[in-house]
């Protein structure tokens, strides 16, 4: 098997509040391997962004990791200084466009200008230089390279997300992390976002991506690998397909019929919604902590948590249905 291109083990991490301690990311272990684009679903307050942060050892106050490894392109990221993570890790092995991005860019800077001070935190390249940089990757994105001279809100939503992602790669990081990019756009706008970044992988500017969204099927038009996250863990993970076609996880179940999507066959079943709301992760429900939500609990539920158990080399899931089978 080759080395996958970010491995993550045992991951833990806490917010720790005067409350208690809230366990976002409570176990977590991923793979996104080479050549990939891997999709990562749950609800809001799952601990999506927060693994996120995590995976990209961007781990402050009240935020705390508590165990984990992770290898990235070859280098071990948690533990070394934020200085090396800042200088050999952000925008040249990954970049992340935050869930935040859109509304996040400073508005009284032009696009120009806020490409530069990202460039300058990792080369000291010139303003000749930056420029050339970012009209070659304008051109191999088709996209209006007189964009960069405008200010935020002078672009469409759909266009600022397609700058903001097309900015964040120049370095060609390995990996591209995108937080929720889709869901202030409508259907339109959201496939052209996918395109560009499908589009990116194939023409070799990065070589992975991790997509997160709390909309299941969105992954469906992209996604190679699949995990869904619940309350802090991972309760499932496989290839795309078997996922969308076979999910076994009654949360990825219910995830998957949530959304209204265009097929006409969903639709004719009708907008399932999942009852009930991600627990709190200050006192999660004991045993599964999806029982409280699940039409197929069983006493073992309530009791015992089940581990995530791999049913094939590719696939596993955290359900006592699905203990002791195996698929392909
Ligand atoms: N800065 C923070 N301080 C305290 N709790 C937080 C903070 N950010 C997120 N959380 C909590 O951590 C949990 C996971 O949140 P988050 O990672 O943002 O989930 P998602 O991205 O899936 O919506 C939620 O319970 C959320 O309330
Ligand atoms: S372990 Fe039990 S409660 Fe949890 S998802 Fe499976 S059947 Fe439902
Ligand atoms: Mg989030």
């Amino acid at each position: 098997m080759p080395e996958p291109l970010l491995l993550g083990l045992d991951l833990r991490a806490s917010y720790r509040l005067r409350l208690g301690e809230v366990k976002a990311v409570d176990g977590v272990d991923i793979e996104i391997p080479r050549d990939s684009i891997v999709g990562l679903a749950g609800e809001s307050g799952c601990g999506k962004s927060t693994l996120i942060n995590v995976l990209l050892a961007n781990i402050r106050p009240p935020l705390v990791l508590k165990s984990g490894r992770i290898l990235l392109d070859g280098l071990e990221i948690l533990g070394i200084s934020r200085e090396e993570v800042r200088k050999k890790v952000w925008g040249v092995k990954v970049s992340i466009v935050p869930q935040s991005a859109l509304n996040a860019l400073n508005p009284t800077k032009r696009i120009i200008e806020l490409v530069k001070d990202a460039i300058r935190q990792h080369t000291p390249a010139s303003d000749q230089e930056i420029i050339s940089l970012c009209k070659r990757r304008f051109e191999e994105l088709n996209l209006p390279f007189d964009s960069v001279y405008k200010y935020p809100h002078e672009l469409s939503g759909g266009m600022r997300q397609r700058v903001i992602i097309a900015i964040s790669t120049l370095l060609n990081p390995r990996l591209l992390v995108v937080d929720e990019p889709t869901s202030a756009l409508d259907v339109s706008t959201q496939k052209q976002v996918l395109k560009m970044m499908v589009d990116m992988k194939k023409e070799g500017i990065i070589d992975s991506i991790l997509f997160v969204t709390h909309e299941l099927p969105v992954l469906r038009q992209v996604a190679s690998h699949i995990y869904i996250m619940y309350a802090g863990k991972i309760v499932e993970y496989g290839p795309a397909d078997s996922v969308f076609f076979r999910p076994l996880h009654p949360y990825t179940k219910a995830l998957m019929y949530s959304v209204m999507t265009p097929e006409p066959e969903s639709r004719a079943r009708g907008l399932v919604t999942i009852p009930g709301e991600p627990p709190s992760l200050l006192m999660p429900p004991q045993g599964c902590r999806f029982h409280p939500r699940c039409p197929y609990v069983m006493d073992v539920c309530k009791k015992s948590e089940p581990r995530l158990v791999p049913l094939s080399d590719e696939r596993g899931v955290a359900c006592f249905l699905h203990h002791g089978e195996s698929v392909n």
